[in-house]
């Protein structure tokens, strides 16, 4: 397997969870194994007696939702932060300011969203079901923002969620 996850940090389970995964990946079965929808906190109770660490963090991540502090903490470890739903499912696609921004570079506010997360040093994972679209997602790499509309975009976060919150989530 390329790419093994934790899908979600379930409390007294995620540690027998990561065992198995990095047996997984010590017999070669998973190419990298990571975590999802960790908070810092739980990734730090991951990190106290992890022989591994995890290489990927797979979270919810848009310009309404920038996650700084898990961010840092992700650089800091080398652990690759990973962006789930980064349109927003959406829901950011009618924002005027990155409309804005993306008449200033002939982009559409698709593009937009997924070159400030690859700036950000973030691998992003848009879905669409339209082939046209699948094809102007992956059209990011022929322009680039200045620190300027980089600023100008990172100041639309509100830690506004469009998922659940993995600290109050019915693992039920
Ligand atoms: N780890 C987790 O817990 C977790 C949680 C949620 C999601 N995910 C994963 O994250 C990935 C993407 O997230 P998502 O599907 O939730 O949200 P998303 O990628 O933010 O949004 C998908 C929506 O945006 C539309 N869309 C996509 N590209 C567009 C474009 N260029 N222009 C206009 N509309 C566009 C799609 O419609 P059309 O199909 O009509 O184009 C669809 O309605 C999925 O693979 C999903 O499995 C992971």
């Amino acid at each position: 397997m390329d790419l093994y996850l934790i899908h979600w940090p379930v409390e007294g389970q995620f540690k027998d969870a990561w065992r198995a995964l990095e047996t997984l990946y010590e017999e070669g079965k998973a190419k990298v194994i990571g975590v999802s929808n960790f908070q810092l906190h739980h990734l730090e109770e991951l990190m106290k007696d992890a022989k591994i660490k995890p290489m990927v963090n797979q979270v919810e991540y848009h310009p309404r939702l920038s996650q700084k502090e898990v961010q840092a903490f992700c650089q800091k470890h080398d652990i690759q932060l990973e962006a789930w739903s980064p349109l927003m499912l959406g829901e950011l696609l009618g924002n005027a300011e990155l409309q804005e921004i993306a008449n200033r570079y002939n982009k559409s506010v698709a593009q937009v969203i997924l070159r400030w997360d690859l700036q950000n040093g973030v691998v992003t994972i848009p879905k669409s079901t339209k082939a046209h679209r699948i094809a102007e997602n992956a059209d990011v790499f022929n322009f680039e923002f200045t620190s300027e509309d980089m600023k100008q975009i990172n100041k639309l976060n509100q830690d506004q969620r469009i998922g659940p919150d993995p600290d109050n989530f019915d693992f039920s």
